[in-house]
């Protein structure tokens, strides 16, 4: 049974910490959820770490429902929520309520996240009453980039700290389940985070928000060029690869690998008479 949304609103009643983690494919999936993440998110994110792209715009519902279903296949316990990509929540809710189902149907997600608050209220509410649970997503909204001018915090000032804190409302009233802030200055998030029902998780946004999330390519150290100011590295993979990557090149070469041991054995004589002298 995987974990509901009742769950991750009785954790933010019992003021249990809430983890959240991306993932993008099979063998990833298997590793965070037998950890026990409860939450994974197969974010948009995967449109820079993953595919190369220098935004998540470039990213389509085909690629989404791709990665989508590998983590639901590499995936038990944990709720599976897929990012509903640029564009695919805006133009209609008929648009919106057609992708979400997607991400449910083809997918097998049990959720969908989106970006924005009063703006995105009226497609949440319509998307949770057709039995969709919505997790929402607001301060800096990576879609957005062009709007917002970059990667930035959000809500520093009195009037951007209030449109935030009514973007939260709203998302509430509609019936999301929790909400992401990303790039929010911490005491702001710790004041939506008592003022909200429903669980926040952060990235970015301090220590007093009801939960946590972090790209799981961050948190491994797979980019050593770069490193989010709100990430922490828990073990440098990229390094531990190159190496790994740098030591099979040289057996390769030098004949140190493969050995016998790494081959099917058969017995010589079999070969005997194979060839004609
Ligand atoms: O796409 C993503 O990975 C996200 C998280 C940063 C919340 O939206």
């Amino acid at each position: 049974m995987r974990i509901t949304v009742n769950t991750i609103r009785e954790m933010k009643q019992k003021k249990e910490k809430i983890v959240m983690l991306t993932a993008y494919d099979y063998s990833t999936a298997r590793l965070v959820d037998e950890a026990g993440v409860p939450l994974i998110l197969v974010g948009d994110s995967l449109g820079m770490v993953l595919l190369g792209y220098e935004s998540t715009i470039p990213v389509t519902m085909d690629d989404m429902i791709h990665h989508t279903k590998a983590v639901v296949r590499g995936s038990k316990q944990a709720m599976v929520i897929g990012d509903m990509p640029f564009m695919t929540y805006h133009t209609s809710v008929a648009d919106a309520l057609r992708n979400a189902a997607r991400f449910i149907q083809e997918g097998g997600a049990q959720a969908v996240k989106l970006e924005g608050g009063v703006t995105v209220a009226e497609t949440v509410k319509r998307i949770v009453e057709c039995g969709i649970p919505v997790m929402g997503h607001i301060g800096l909204t990576p879609q957005s980039i062009h709007q917002l001018g970059g990667h930035r915090a959000q809500g520093k000032t009195p009037e951007a700290a209030m449109r935030l804190l009514n973007d939260a409302r709203a998302l509430e009233q509609a019936g999301a389940f929790a909400v992401v802030l990303e790039l929010v200055p911490a005491p702001l998030a710790k004041l939506i985070t008592q003022e909200l029902s429903i669980p926040t998780i952060g990235i970015g946004a301090g220590p007093d928000c009801d939960g946590q999330v972090q790209v799981i390519s961050d948190l491994l150290g797979l980019y050593s060029d770069f490193v989010p100011k709100h990430a922490k590295q828990y073990v440098r993979l990229a390094g531990e690869i190159k190496t790994a990557i740098a030591s099979y090149i040289s057996e390769v070469k030098s004949g140190a690998f493969p050995t016998m041991e790494h081959c099917p054995a058969m017995d010589e004589r079999l070969l005997e008479g194979l060839v004609r002298s």
